[in-house]
């Protein structure tokens, strides 16, 4: 790959809003950080012939928006230890479902059933999950199980005691979840809960202000919802209604 490609494509992750990628030189060697926006830079053609020296390109392998795949990202991901969460978790988990999917649901991050079995939502607000898409999808008709969707999560490794994310850990780990959307190309996105909507839309805005109205990831419509573990308390009866509605939406516009 020659210069004008590498700085392309990091021209496009860089309007992604990654700023920081981790790229190994050869499959199996260690992933090195590299910072977008200064290589971008660096790479940029000079307005006059000069003869500054410019760094040589980063390695771009498994990394580039044709050939990225979702094995790819996982190997990319490999045994990660790039932010502070790594220190506690039992399995990174990556994502499940269909790497086709047409709907991608994205959650905040694994909890203790999740880091345990290496699977997003597993636990009670997994099956709360389960039961909202595959209950809403028999209810209108429309031929949707788990199986057919993709799940994930901002984090893919347990926050300690089930804290939010903090800003640093979802800057480093949102990379993965970009990518992953990429490599799957969904036709919507749901985020669950104010964690995935801050990290997929960049707002501070509540769930309650952005959910039931479509956004873009991109160029990718996105519905912003409760999560399933807010849904869970008993009081929220109003809420699960409004998940319901939400829901309901997203699936006849992505399945009609
Ligand atoms: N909550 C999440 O946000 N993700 C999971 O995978 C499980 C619970």
């Amino acid at each position: 790959m020659d210069r004008d490609e590498v700085r392309r494509k990091l021209e496009f992750y860089r309007d992604l809003g990654i700023r920081e990628l981790h790229v190994r030189a050869a499959p199996r060697t260690e992933a090195v950080p590299v910072t977008v926006p200064a290589v971008v830079e660096a790479l940029a053609p000079a307005a006059v012939p000069q003869k500054v020296e410019v760094p040589a390109p980063p390695p771009m392998l498994s990394m580039t928006p044709d050939d990225d795949s979702l094995p790819g990202i996982l190997e990319d991901i490999g045994d990660c230890t790039r932010c502070k969460l790594h220190r506690g978790r039992t399995n990174l988990v990556f994502g499940v479902g269909n790497p086709q999917a047409k709907l991608v649901f994205v959650g905040e991050g694994p909890g203790a059933d999740e880091d345990a079995q290496g699977i997003p939502f597993v636990g009670r607000a997994g099956q709360l999950l389960t039961q909202m898409i595959e209950g809403t999808a028999a209810k209108e008709g429309i031929p949707v199980r788990r199986p057919d969707v993709y799940i994930c999560n901002v984090v893919k490794c347990r926050p300690p005691e089930n804290r939010t994310p903090e800003p640093d850990e979802m800057q480093t780990c949102g990379q993965f979840l970009f990518r992953q959307l990429m490599a799957i190309q969904p036709r919507a996105i749901c985020a669950l809960g104010s964690t995935a909507a801050k990290a997929l839309l960049g707002t501070k805005d509540g769930v309650m202000k952005l959910r039931g109205r479509w956004h873009k990831w991109r160029d990718v419509p996105l519905m912003v919802t409760y999560h399933p573990s807010y849904l869970l308390r008993a009081y929220n009866v109003q809420a699960k209604r409004e998940a319901w509605e939400d829901l309901k939406k997203v699936l006849h516009f992505v399945y009609d």
